[in-house]
């Protein structure tokens, strides 16, 4: 697969179109953002951590049934998908209350979620990514009641998906943002699946696992991306051959 040109670059992530149309190469970059791209930094290695520990979970959510973008690990910081039309909504579903949802609600951090919560958000960084509901998504025409429908069921499926493969591995899956698009007809689960965009505690000692210990200044950030990506079993060592 040939990279050609750049298409757009995000704030951790850069688009390149390829000799197939239906294609785009997606680069892990080591920028790591937060508060809407107010704060960015350079953590080693995170590009490659997070474009390994995506694959791996693309792979198992595609195993289990949820359409996605993911085609193939290309080399250590890039991998082949499928070019999406993405939606500009932001699929968030919450087990244990954190984040926004304390700030928003005066609600304490920490507490169980039942039933989980789902919440949309308008992908706006300029206007801090405002919280959404299905009306304001279909007057706006960001996505199509079916299409609302398909995002929720799937985000609550890869809710039943990861909650038990973390579990398995010691760990909570606190929150998490799904972003999907359209191919060839069908909603398709699109962007990335990394500690970046989730949240994850040690299931004991309720340690900080994810992009939280950036946010809040807590350090080991890339140490804990590591540590989540080994205690899941995702293979970190170099490629083999790179394409
Ligand atoms: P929040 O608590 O800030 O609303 O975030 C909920 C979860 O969604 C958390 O795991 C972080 C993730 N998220 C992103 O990765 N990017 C975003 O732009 C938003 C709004 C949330
Ligand atoms: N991903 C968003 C940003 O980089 C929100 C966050 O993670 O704080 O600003």
């Amino acid at each position: 697969m040939k990279k050609l040109a750049e298409l757009y670059s995000g704030k951790a992530k850069t688009v390149y179109t390829t000799d197939d149309a239906n294609k785009l190469i997606l680069h892990f970059r080591n920028d790591t953002s937060a508060f809407d791209g107010e704060r960015v930094e350079q953590l080693d290695h995170k590009g490659m951590v997070n474009n390994k520990f995506n694959a791996f979970i693309m792979q198992k959510l595609e195993a289990a049934g949820v359409p996605t973008h993911f085609e193939e690990l290309l080399s250590e910081e890039e991998a082949l998908f499928k070019k999406l039309d993405m939606l500009p909504i932001e699929c968030v579903v919450r087990n244990i209350s954190a984040g926004s949802l304390c700030r928003r609600l005066g609600i304490e951090e920490g507490l169980d979620l039942d039933p989980p919560t789902f919440e949309f958000f308008l992908k706006n960084d300029a206007l801090h990514d405002p919280m959404i509901n299905d009306a304001h998504i279909l007057t706006f025409r960001w996505a199509t009641q079916d299409e609302i429908d398909r995002m929720k069921s799937l985000t609550y499926m890869v809710n039943d998906i990861l909650k038990a493969l973390f579990a398995e591995a010691g760990m909570l899956l606190v929150d998490y943002k799904l972003e999907f698009g359209r191919y060839q007809g069908e909603l398709m689960l699109g962007d990335e699946f990394s500690p970046d965009g989730c949240r994850l505690w040690d299931t004991e000692t309720r340690k900080k696992l994810d992009k939280d210990r950036f946010r809040q200044g807590l350090g080991g950030v890339i140490e804990a991306y590591e540590e989540v990506a080994q205690r899941l079993g995702v293979d970190l060592e170099p490629l083999q051959s790179t394409k």
